[in-house]
């Protein structure tokens, strides 16, 4: 089925695929339909052996204004309960191949706690980033209380998350929420340079570096260290590997096939 509002690109550069949110007029306001369409066409890209990094954006006004509002204005805790909407944000979340959000304007509520799933953040400098869900009543719930505390610590997350008050892409930067700030007309190929950066590498060690990468944010160190050691002893039984390091003998690029 086409997507409605989501835009995809299987093959916007060789081996990066991109998806565009594509609800310009309600600031990309992520409605359960579009996350649903998110989540499927990240499962399809993540199958595809052509892509190998998978770009995430909006537009030049907004990244996304956050959850659909008028969606969720009259639900009640059960409804919210029984469409657990969450579960789609937890598939997002097991996307293997990196995923890097390329971001310029509001990126707010639902839209902050979309681009902190990804993987890396491409910013423009008119990036906002927010959790203003207080200023209507609620908090954040898809992740923001946890991955921005994570990213920039407590205090300036607490100031977040109990005045609503957004930061810039500067800021953002200077704490390490996102990888980089660019000017406006730049953020998406920017994107695009960094997801063909990581493309040339081995697709097998690409994804489980992520994995554990990610396994910091869960584990304490003696157990990120013994996962670290399994995804690095995996890595000498794929073909990659031995490509890699013959290339490297020989002086030659290497050619990675994902095997
Ligand atoms: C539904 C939204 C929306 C949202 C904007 N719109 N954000 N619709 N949900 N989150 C709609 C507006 O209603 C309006 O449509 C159109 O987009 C343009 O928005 P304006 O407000 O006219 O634009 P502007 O004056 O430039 O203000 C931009 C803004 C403001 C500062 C971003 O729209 C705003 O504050 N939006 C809400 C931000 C927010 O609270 N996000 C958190 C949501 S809760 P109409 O048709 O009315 O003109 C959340 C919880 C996540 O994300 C939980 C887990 C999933």
């Amino acid at each position: 089925m086409t997507p409605e509002f989501i835009l995809v690109t299987p093959q916007a550069r060789p081996q990066v695929a991109l998806i565009q949110l594509n609800r310009p007029k309600e600031l990309n306001a992520l409605n359960l339909q579009l996350m649903q369409e998110v989540a499927a066409a990240l499962q399809q890209l993540d199958q595809d052996p052509e892509v190998r990094v998978i770009v995430l954006t909006g537009n030049e006004r907004a990244f996304a204004a956050g959850a659909d509002i008028k969606q969720m204005a009259g639900r009640t805790a059960i409804d919210m309960l029984l469409i657990d909407q969450f579960s789609i944000w937890d598939q997002i979340r097991r996307t293997t191949k990196p995923l890097i959000a390329a971001v310029s304007g509001f990126a707010l509520g639902g839209g902050c706690e979309l681009c902190m799933t990804c993987d890396m953040i491409v910013a423009s400098e008119t990036a906002r980033f927010g959790q203003p869900e207080i200023r209507i009543g609620t908090m954040p719930g898809a992740g923001g209380t946890q991955r921005l505390t994570r990213a920039i610590g407590k205090a300036r997350a607490m100031e977040m998350v109990l005045t609503g008050e957004p930061m810039s892409a500067d800021e953002a930067a200077r704490h390490g929420l996102v990888n980089r700030v660019v000017p406006v007309g730049q953020y998406l190929e920017e994107a695009f340079r960094l997801a063909a950066s990581i493309a040339k590498m081995s697709p097998v060690a690409a994804r489980l570096a992520k994995e554990s990468v990610n396994r910091a944010f869960e584990t304490h160190l003696d157990e990120g260290l013994h996962f670290e050691r399994k995804n690095f002893y995996m890595t000498f039984a794929s073909e990659d590997q031995k490509e890699g390091m013959a290339a490297f003998v020989e002086k030659r690029p290497a050619e990675f096939k994902g095997r």
